[in-house]
């Protein structure tokens, strides 16, 4: 008999001052028991980008997406080839790494990759399990378990690749309360800050959480990877969507999802399918040189804010034509949602609804130079899903962004 246990708090949902309660309404949060996992996730630890240039990454980051600057490696304090800026928002944690010194194979990454994803770093309570059970069947290890220590303590780690050049890190840091790493220093945000400013005030950030990774990977070989988020780290299937659920005239994918246990770790996994034009995941495909990761979703608690907060910080999302809104089918398929539909509307704020609940969800366009990594911003009420029943009104809105790109 399976025994549920509640899911505990991680140190960073403790200090972004999250309840279960609230993890449970922002990305889904369930009790499992990790008794009988080979491979325990307790959740993300970060997600770790290469960057063209870290040091404006870090200071947009903190002026557009209002995250907080937390620690720094560079060369200042002892890392000559590279700089490294870790960033926080409520428990989602972003480090950008960029290139010092020319050699430095940061640079080849980016040469050929452009901004994008090069690690979705998990925290987990027993590398050492972990990596005994993934190399028996047959992941490819990237890094040995070792420690790696400082005054602040230890912290074990290792790593497993996962698809194109992308790497999962794991990291067990129970042992560790430095910031971030070994290596890295304290940071104090250099952006100023006014007592008003909403972005900074507790409880009102731009966004709270990671929600899900999605990948987008070469076609025909999604199923492959769901089997290795299956076999490697005991993932589970979640949603399903395949062909006409998500075809436009032109483009068309297909999506699985695989979660951890406790669900705090969502992995939608993208392959194009075969159709008139180009899809948008052929695009990413060709323009990140791979399979690689296609966006982030980060959990909010008042989406309208967010939007007008990021909004009125530059950053653009995809426009959702008027007609989305006015369409009796979908008015009567999402019934009453906590804010008027001329609200969403006004801000191009798409609506979901599945037998838990619905949810609010948003994307912004790429905010590299390359049509690659972009972000979604969601507000989750009950629905576990991934807005399955926007994805035709959204990938019209990217195909016109592909086509004035003269990608489609
Ligand atoms: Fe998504």
């Amino acid at each position: 008999m399976t025994q549920t246990t509640v899911t505990a708090l991680t140190d960073e949902e403790i200090q972004a001052g999250l309840s279960f309660d609230q993890l449970k309404e922002l990305v889904g949060l369930v009790e499992y028991d990790a008794s009988s996992d080979p491979f325990p996730v307790t959740g993300m630890d970060a997600v770790c980008f290469v960057v063209g240039n870290a040091t404006q990454t870090a200071t947009f980051y903190q002026l557009a997406l209002g995250m907080e600057l937390e620690a720094y490696r560079g060369p200042e304090n002892g890392s000559r080839e590279a700089k490294s800026y870790v960033l926080r928002s409520g428990s989602a944690r972003f480090v950008f790494s960029g290139g010092v010194s020319p050699d430095s194979p940061l640079l080849d990454h980016h040469r050929r990759h452009g901004d994008g994803v090069v690690d979705l770093a998990l925290e987990v309570p027993d590398v050492d399990r972990c990596i005994e059970h993934a190399r028996s069947v047959g992941a490819t290890i990237l890094e040995e378990p070792h420690d790696v220590t400082d005054e602040h303590g230890t912290v074990r780690t290792a790593a497993i690749a996962t698809y194109g050049e992308t790497r999962h890190t794991l990291v067990d840091r129970s042992h560790y309360d430095g910031p971030y790493l070994p290596g890295y220093v304290a940071a104090v945000g250099t952006v100023a800050r006014g007592e008003g400013d909403a972005a900074n005030a507790r409880g009102r950030r731009t966004f709270q959480a990671v929600d899900h990774c999605v990948g987008n990977v070469e076609l025909g070989r999604m199923d492959e990877w769901v089997e290795f988020y299956n076999k490697v780290m005991g993932f589970v299937n979640m949603a399903e969507f395949i062909g006409d659920d998500i075809a436009t005239d032109y483009s068309a994918l297909m999506s699985k999802v695989v979660a951890s246990g406790n669900h705090r770790v969502k992995f939608p996994l993208n392959e194009p399918a075969v159709a008139a034009r180009k899809s948008q995941i052929d695009e990413y495909l060709e323009f990140y040189a791979g399979a690689g990761c296609q966006h982030i979703a980060l959990a909010t608690n008042d989406i309208l804010r967010t939007v007008d907060t990021l909004s009125a910080n530059g950053i653009e999302f995809l426009e959702t034509p008027d007609s989305y809104y006015d369409d009796p089918e979908l008015r009567a398929r999402i019934g009453e949602v906590r804010v008027p539909i001329e609200e969403l509307k006004a801000r191009g704020i798409l609506v979901d609804r599945d037998e838990d609940g619905y949810l609010l969800q948003i994307f912004c366009k790429p905010l590299g130079d390359r049509p690659t990594v972009f972000y979604e911003f969601i507000e989750r009420h009950g629905s576990l899903g991934f807005g399955k029943g926007n994805f035709k009104a959204l990938f019209e809105a990217i195909e016109r962004e592909q086509e004035l790109r003269g990608n489609l």
